[in-house]
């Protein structure tokens, strides 16, 4: 039985098991997920009573994702760039940091047919979740993306860090009036857990634009019923949710599992 865990704060509900449980059951892997609740200097005690159980992976959630990088012998490059770990391994040679909340995106993406491959992409908020995918999406190469923060330097600095990676302009929310033509809009602020929303203007968007929440539950709604006002196609942050764990077990078990059937059970409350 393969020994796989999930440490954070809060883990009491998260999917994460379940998603892996059911990757498990789709692939015929026999596996051992459990949630492990800690946060700060627990998560050192925990993470070694785990690889003295025989854990061989793990995820890490909010707010372990940096400490991450201090527990892995290597790190890959997605897991650098976004300075956050999300996926453990445990190699011969010994842990391995990886990330693939920014490839579970675009692994989301593809299935739902929205490549941003030459798209113009306008992406709202530049915080950990921002960071973490902009790597991924600026590898499939979209004409243009244009980051607005509510902090205008954070967005600034955030396109500089990327500014070799592609085409990518850094703003305030103050500076977007003539903004237009976007293709693919993404919400990667976390306004929707105070059930807010950043200032935003479907004149931005081209007339076949589809919108993209990286959240999901109810601090998706705030920005569902703002699209459904604005006859907007919005698809929430579930895919990718589930899109980061499949790619998670594939680097713990060598097997990409499938997506749909997932999503599907998850949608229809079957858990
Ligand atoms: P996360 O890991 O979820 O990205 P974070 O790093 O704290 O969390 O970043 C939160 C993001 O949501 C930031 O872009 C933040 O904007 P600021 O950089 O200006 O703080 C954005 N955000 C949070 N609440 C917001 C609100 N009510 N309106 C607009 N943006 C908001």
């Amino acid at each position: 039985t393969l020994k796989l865990a999930l440490f954070g704060d809060p883990v009491e509900h998260s999917l994460s098991p379940e998603i892996h449980r059911r990757f498990g059951q789709q692939t015929g892997i026999a596996l051992d997920y459990r949630a492990v609740r800690c946060r700060g200097e627990d998560f050192g005690p925990r993470f070694a009573a785990f690889i003295v159980a025989g854990g061989r992976g793990a995820n890490l959630t909010v707010p372990l994702k940096q400490a991450g990088l201090g527990v892995c012998q290597q790190v890959a490059a997605a897991a650098r760039t976004a300075r956050a770990v999300n996926t453990l391994v445990r190699r011969e040679d010994g842990w391995h940091g990886d990330n693939t909340d920014g490839s579970g995106l675009m692994l989301d993406l593809q299935r739902l047919g929205l490549d941003p491959a030459g798209k113009r992409v306008l992406m709202i908020g530049a915080g950990g979740a921002a960071a973490g995918v902009l790597g991924p999406l600026l590898d499939r190469q979209p004409a243009l993306t244009v980051i607005l923060n509510r902090t205008r330097e954070r967005a600034e600095a955030l396109a500089q860090k990327f500014a070799h990676r592609g085409v990518v302009i850094g703003g305030g929310f103050d500076q977007a009036g003539d903004l237009n033509g976007f293709d693919l809009l993404i919400q990667a602020t976390s306004s929707g857990h105070g059930q807010a929303l950043p200032p935003l203007e479907r004149g931005w968007l081209d007339a076949r634009a589809v919108a993209y929440d990286l959240n999901y539950g109810p601090a998706h709604r705030p920005f569902a019923d703002w699209c459904s006002r604005q006859s907007l196609v919005c698809h929430d942050g579930l895919g990718m949710l589930v899109g980061q764990a499949a790619l998670a077990f594939e680097i713990w078990t060598g097997r990409r599992p499938q997506m749909d059937p997932v999503l599907a059970a998850l949608r229809s409350g079957q858990t």
